[in-house]
């Protein structure tokens, strides 16, 4: 069995902007609300004219040449998106033929907000066998389209952005490597979280578009309850795994959902804010892409470093979650 490690990180946040002022003026909420219930400012749109395999070409140039890579060394391709830009074919086909990669294969991941967990889990086991040696894992959410503006309990949450790492075999004894990982799934509780109409189960209709039954629909008290709780489970999940203990963490990385959610789940895990990774301002909820692009902020800030331990979890629609330990 080998084991794998981080090659490249990359991430791309889309250049226009809605802040908590725009969306005063879309729904009945106010900028303080905001930002006391989530902690988000502002969050990303991307233009019209781009989709979510747009966002990951470019975050996922970046993580190539974070790595010293070209895309012909690259053997495997995971977009993991609860957005892909069509529904057939995957984001993830679209995607390779866009960075000039051929005939490799190519798949999305649909975890929603614990997709980058899941898809770092999958990675791993094609790389630990020996069946492929670079993988990209994109997490990538054009969210901003899923969204009912009229809907004040969602639309201020969600932003759009891509991340990228790109996953290679580590040396036998290369210290740095993905140490382990872990993912679940309730899928009884599914309705919590859900965009109902438009599938295939509620085919797109007139009701569907009168309902709007298309749109991400929540239950957020609900869901900020088993947010909590189930990302602190998975974080000891993983530090049990490899018999690491909190202080042993230099930075746990976080889905990045609300500010207030961050905040208990570092209380649950009597574990230091300082050392929380935490963009949400500046990004606001971006589900499967808000890990690589926290991430990546905090590398490119100099916070995150080569050779520390760091600590991902994640919580979403399904309701899934996740978590992993990687020294970087
Ligand atoms: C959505 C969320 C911020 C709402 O916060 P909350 O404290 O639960 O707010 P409530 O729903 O209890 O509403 C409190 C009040 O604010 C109002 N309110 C709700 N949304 C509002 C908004 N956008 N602006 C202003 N007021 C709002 C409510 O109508 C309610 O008013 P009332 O007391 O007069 O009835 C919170 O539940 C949450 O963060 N949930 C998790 C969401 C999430 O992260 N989802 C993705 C997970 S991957």
């Amino acid at each position: 069995m080998f084991r794998s490690k981080v090659a490249g990180v990359g991430s791309f946040l889309p250049e226009k902007v809605i802040t908590n002022f725009d969306l005063e003026k879309m729904v009945e909420t106010s900028s303080e609300w905001i930002i006391q219930r989530t902690g988000i400012e502002r969050r990303h749109m991307v233009d019209e004219n781009e989709g979510t395999s747009d966002m990951c070409v470019r975050a996922g140039n970046k993580a190539l040449a974070h790595a010293g890579m070209t895309v012909d060394q690259i053997d495997l391709i995971i977009v993991c998106t609860l957005t892909p830009d069509y529904k057939m074919p995957a984001a993830a086909c679209l995607v390779q033929a866009k960075l000039g990669a051929r005939n490799i294969m190519s798949f999305d991941l649909n975890a929603a907000c614990s997709g980058f967990v899941y898809g770092l889990f999958v990675a791993d086991q094609f790389i630990k066998t020996g069946v492929y040696k670079n993988v990209m894992v994109f997490g990538a959410e054009n969210l901003t389209r899923l969204l009912n503006y009229k809907d004040r309990d969602t639309c201020i949450l969600f932003g759009d952005a891509a991340g990228c790492f790109i996953m290679t075999r580590a040396e036998e004894n290369d210290p740095n490597y993905l140490m382990t990982a872990h993912a679940h799934a309730e899928g009884s509780l599914a309705e919590l979280l859900w965009a109902k109409g438009g599938g295939t189960r509620y085919p797109f209709s007139q009701e569907v578009w009168d309902t709007g039954s298309h749109y991400m629909q929540m239950k957020g008290k609900e869901i900020f309850k088993n947010a909590t709780r189930t990302m602190a489970t998975a974080c000891h999940e993983a530090m049990d795994a490899v018999n690491l203990k909190p202080d042993q963490i230099d930075w746990i990385v976080p889905h990045q959902a609300n500010m207030r959610i961050t905040e208990a789940v570092a209380s649950h895990l009597d574990f230091p804010m300082e050392k929380i990774v935490s963009t949400v301002h500046e990004t606001g909820n971006t589900s499967a892409a808000s890990i690589p692009v926290a991430f990546d902020i905090a590398m490119q800030d100099g916070r995150i470093q080569r050779g520390q331990t760091i600590l991902l979890t994640a919580f979403g629609a399904g309701l899934t979650s996740g978590s992993a330990i990687l020294r970087f």
